[in-house]
């Protein structure tokens, strides 16, 4: 009796890790989030329970609620798939669900999947770091939960990091405003990659001044710096890289 906490990957089911695949397919139920893809679910044993613990308006899921619910079916069933979107520990709370299992007795297991935070963007062109334009990365949240500490951008601004941001979308022009009184200048490249990996895909790319105005969506991956100006899926752009370096 085991809860393996899986993280999904981004989207494209081809994402998935061979030890999620083969655990979605020998589970007996599989609990899983908002951002995990029907494709992903059909993957899963035809017998599976499939249970939708997505957190959404007008949704009763707080993360106790969930929490108990791994506990009691960790209890009753041998193999149960708590899949994430991403990586379950990467702003997937997984960390808690695991302190949960185990406060309880529960047996579970960790099956990192490939995060959006470094998929996304490569998946747009985009490396996160790349030699001689970027040797630092900083992955933040740009939703903070009540009552913690908010997070300092204008400190961000002054890392030289390639700044990647999730659950920025709401907050994005709150971001782009204190990064620019940070220092960061109005012409940095911004790049904003919703539905990444999937067939709806879609990748703007502005400049940090422009995001103050624009209504982004999410899922949403927002990339800020240097960086977010390349796509290295265009081979004309990559040879002009190859060619100044
Ligand atoms: C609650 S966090 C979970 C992150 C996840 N654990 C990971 O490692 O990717 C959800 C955020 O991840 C980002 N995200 C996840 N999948 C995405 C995708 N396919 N395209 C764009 N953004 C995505 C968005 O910023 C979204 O708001």
């Amino acid at each position: 009796m085991t809860v393996h906490l899986v993280g999904a990957g981004p989207g494209d089911p081809e994402l998935l890790t061979v030890k999620a695949l083969s655990l979605l397919q020998s589970a007996d139920v599989v609990v899983f989030d908002r951002l995990v893809s029907a494709e992903i679910l059909g993957l899963a044993c035809a017998t599976a329970e499939l249970i939708d613990v997505g957190k959404r308006p007008g949704t009763s899921h707080t993360q106790e609620l969930i929490n108990d619910l791994l506990i009691s079916l960790g209890q009753q069933h041998s193999v149960v798939v708590r899949i994430k979107g991403g990586d379950p520990f990467v702003f997937g709370r997984g960390g808690e669900e695991a302190e949960a299992l185990a406060r309880a007795g529960v047996a579970y297991t960790i099956v990192p999947g490939i995060s959006s935070a470094f998929a996304v963007p490569a998946a747009a062109g985009i490396p996160v770091t790349h030699r001689l334009v970027s040797r630092a990365v900083t992955v933040v949240t740009g939703h903070c939960a009540q009552g913690s500490q908010s997070v300092d951008w204008r400190a961000h601004a002054r890392t030289d990091s390639t700044l990647v941001i999730l659950m920025g979308t709401e907050r994005l022009a709150t971001i782009a405003t204190e990064l620019m009184a940070g220092g960061l200048e109005a012409s940095t490249p911004v790049a904003i990659v919703h539905n990444g990996t999937r067939d709806k895909q879609q990748v703007l790319r502005i400049q940090l001044h422009e995001a103050v105005f624009i209504r982004a969506h999410a899922p949403s991956v927002i990339v800020i710096g240097a960086v977010a100006d390349l796509d290295l899926r265009d081979p004309l752009q990559l040879a002009q890289l190859v060619n100044a370096q």
